[in-house]
């Protein structure tokens, strides 16, 4: 993973440069930084905002050997990856069902994953966003987010677990597709939620908020959700504390 890459200074969105570039036919594992992004991009249509030379943000073109129905485990190793990369830093992060990694509640990455489809061959657009060098945030973002710097007490160079990611992700995804017991059980070592009660909530759409304790994932990395009216496995959701 990462051949090719494009290192950039300022795009509108990683995610919109290697759509585009894999479209045109980029290999598997072409990679796409940039250190600052004019109009980043989140999931539910968020926007992503960044302070300019102070994050990782990548998109990567991906081209697993996985159907529709585990196409999910490749934001969760996406995020299993980030997280193991960063203990080398001596982080420690969590992971928040599906794309969050977190330190002690606060967001340190997001991962946003798109696929497009070409008969039954998946491509997928995987992007990570991570605060490394942020000595401070905005007071909005203040207690929801933290960077590596702010986690360790130490500066650290925004390309540093650029490397180290790529590698841990080469293996993840190995394991997505060849023994994905094996990454859904890493993940749900680190699953923040892990036996707790949450709302599920589906922003954007009618779906009313589903509310259960979190048992862990499924195969397929679906969330699995203990409600009063017997197990769930959702796909896709907003995990949010219950309201007691
Ligand atoms: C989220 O937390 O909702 C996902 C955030 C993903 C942000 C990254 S930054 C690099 C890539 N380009 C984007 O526009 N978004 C992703």
């Amino acid at each position: 993973l990462g051949h090719p890459a494009r290192h950039l200074d300022a795009v509108g969105s990683t995610m919109t440069e290697a759509a585009a570039w894999a479209e045109a036919g980029a290999p598997h594992g072409a990679l796409v930084t940039a250190a600052h992004q004019r109009a980043g991009r989140g999931r539910w249509g968020r926007t992503w905002a960044d302070a300019p030379g102070q994050s990782l943000m990548l998109s990567l073109v991906l081209r697993p050997a996985l159907d529709a129905e585990r196409l999910g485990l490749v934001a969760l190793a996406a995020g299993l990856a980030l997280a193991e990369a960063l203990d080398a830093f001596g982080v420690g992060a969590q992971l928040k069902w599906p794309n969050d990694v977190r330190v002690g509640g606060r967001k340190l990455a997001g991962v946003l994953a798109e696929a497009t489809w070409a008969g039954r061959r998946p491509t997928v657009v995987l992007g990570a966003g991570l605060n490394v060098e942020q000595a401070a945030f905005p007071d909005a973002l203040a207690d929801r987010a933290t960077s590596v710097r702010l986690v360790t007490g130490r500066p650290v160079e925004r390309l540093a677990p650029l490397d180290p990611f790529l590698r841990r992700l080469e293996a993840r995804l190995a394991d997505a597709e060849g023994r994905p017991a094996r990454l859904v059980a890493d993940i749900e070592g680190r699953l923040e939620q892990r036996g707790e009660t949450v709302a599920v909530g589906f922003p954007g759409t009618d779906r009313p908020p589903v509310e259960g304790r979190v048992v862990g994932l499924a195969p397929t990395g679906a969330l699995r959700l203990a409600t009063g009216a017997g197990e769930v496995a959702l796909h896709a959701g907003e995990v949010t504390l219950a309201v007691p």
